[in-house]
């Protein structure tokens, strides 16, 4: 016979916690029919006991101080939802310490300090859920683990942060400028005041983090993904890139190559008939392909306090149905060893590169050459305008090593005709 009562101490109540104590509210009575176990938030951690009580939270006990929940042997479960890293990481590490499990939303901390968490889980004889770190509301965590464990996962490409998203869409579709687009997605409350995160590519590099590990087994640096963000997208390469068939997205992408993995974050051109190609606004998609199951996509939103709560909640049943010996032990991702990783500059992309040339005879002529002693084939070149004396072209590769590619920038670049290399962003099409 398991527990009746399940007590949980809930670490934040800001947006997602709000989510959080509003499902359990709403929903409390349909998951304890699922369970045959009631999920009850007994303490809250909150800043101060002077703010109005959230919704949902009559006869909780609202504390300020963390060791209240943390050391409470009537807790079972301990929800980090505070976010941050350095708090967050104590306190876990201190819930841990007391034999609770954990379950949290914060990929940051996550992809920075899992391996020396899950340790400590384990040491604990606990374990540590998060399922809402990546993708908000999409079930993710979980599939990888378990629906896809069969596999041997080749490739994940994702469109892992939902305010990135959004202003790309919104530049796409409204012909707004990067500028005026992030300013929209600060004022409708995506993008934070402070959005580097977000656009330099760290967030979804943080996220990647934790589904590579999961999907290639291994134990991830974060310094071993490349991360660049869509600060230098600029209007004119997402028209041209319409133009010739693709959709300018931020991607996260792992490859397992016989070589090692390799992981990045960038601006990515996909053609317009790719799945991710049609995931617009603030949703997130999370596209595998799996050498069994072959290419799957999963779909949702990917932040905001319901469908990121949804992710919590799902996992407090889950480490509930644990207590309560309803499913066995789940994976452990303490056992997960370092892997080769692939640099980037031995990998093969294809790139898009625009740039500025004074229009004369000759620069195709000379492009060419340096991109055929540079072991580089195009796929197609052309001369999109003109203003005065100069020239606007824009090539694509077809499928090179990234360092050669570069050595033959570095040519162009010195060549008294070029005036400038304006943009260069990698494409993703399979030859
Ligand atoms: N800032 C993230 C995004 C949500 O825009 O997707 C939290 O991970």
């Amino acid at each position: 016979m398991g527990k009746e009562i399940i007590n949980i101490g809930l670490l934040g109540c800001g947006n997602v916690g709000s989510g959080v104590v509003n499902i359990l509210s709403n929903n409390g009575a349909e998951i304890e029919g699922k369970i045959k176990t009631s999920l009850k938030i007994k303490k809250v951690l909150v800043r101060s006991l002077d703010k109005e009580r959230p919704a949902g939270l009559e006869g909780v006990q609202l504390v300020t101080d963390a060791q209240e929940i943390i050391t409470d042997p009537d807790i079972q479960i301990v929800v980090e939802v505070i976010g941050g890293v350095d708090r967050a990481k104590e306190f876990i590490k201190g819930a841990l310490k007391n034999g609770k499990y954990v379950v949290t939303a914060n990929k940051d901390l996550l992809a920075q300090h899992g391996r020396e968490l899950f340790q400590l889980a384990q040491e604990n004889g606990v374990s540590i859920f998060y399922e809402a770190s990546v993708g908000g509301g999409i079930p993710i965590i979980r599939p990888l683990k378990h629906c896809l464990a069969a596999n041997k996962i080749l490739k994940i490409m994702g469109i892992i942060n939902g305010t990135t998203n959004y202003i790309l869409t919104q530049m796409t579709t409204l012909e707004m400028s990067y500028a005026d687009a992030l300013k929209e997605a600060q004022e409708k409350g995506f993008a934070e005041q402070d959005p580097s995160s977000d656009v330099l590519g760290k967030d979804a590099a943080y996220k990647l983090a934790i589904l590579a590990s999961l999907a290639f087994n291994a134990s991830i640096e974060m310094d071993s993904i490349y991360t660049e963000g869509i600060d230098k997208v600029t209007l004119r390469d997402i028209r041209y890139a319409e133009e010739l068939g693709y959709k300018l997205k931020l991607l996260a992408i792992g490859d397992r190559e016989e070589e090692g993995i390799v992981l990045r974050v960038h601006p990515t051109l996909i053609p317009q008939n790719h799945p991710l190609a049609a995931v617009n606004y603030e949703f997130n998609a999370i596209f595998f392909e799996g050498d069994a199951v072959g290419e799957i996509m999963l779909y949702g939103r990917g932040a905001g306090q319901m469908p990121t709560g949804s992710a919590v909640v799902a996992d407090i049943i889950e480490v509930a149905r644990l207590i309560n010996h309803q499913v066995d032990s789940d994976i452990m991702e303490v056992e997960f060893a370092p892997k080769p990783i692939k640099p980037l500059s031995s990998y093969k992309s294809k790139f898009y590169l625009r740039l500025k040339a004074i229009d004369q005879p000759g620069v195709f002529a000379n492009l060419s050459s340096i991109f055929g002693e540079e072991k580089v084939s195009l796929d197609m070149i052309i001369q999109k305008r003109k203003v005065e004396d100069t020239a606007e072209i824009v090539l694509v590769t077809h499928h090179i090593v990234e360092e050669n590619f570069f050595k033959a920038i570095e040519k162009i670049e010195a060549l008294p005709a070029i005036k400038e290399i304006s943009q260069i962003i990698r494409v993703e099409n399979k030859e």
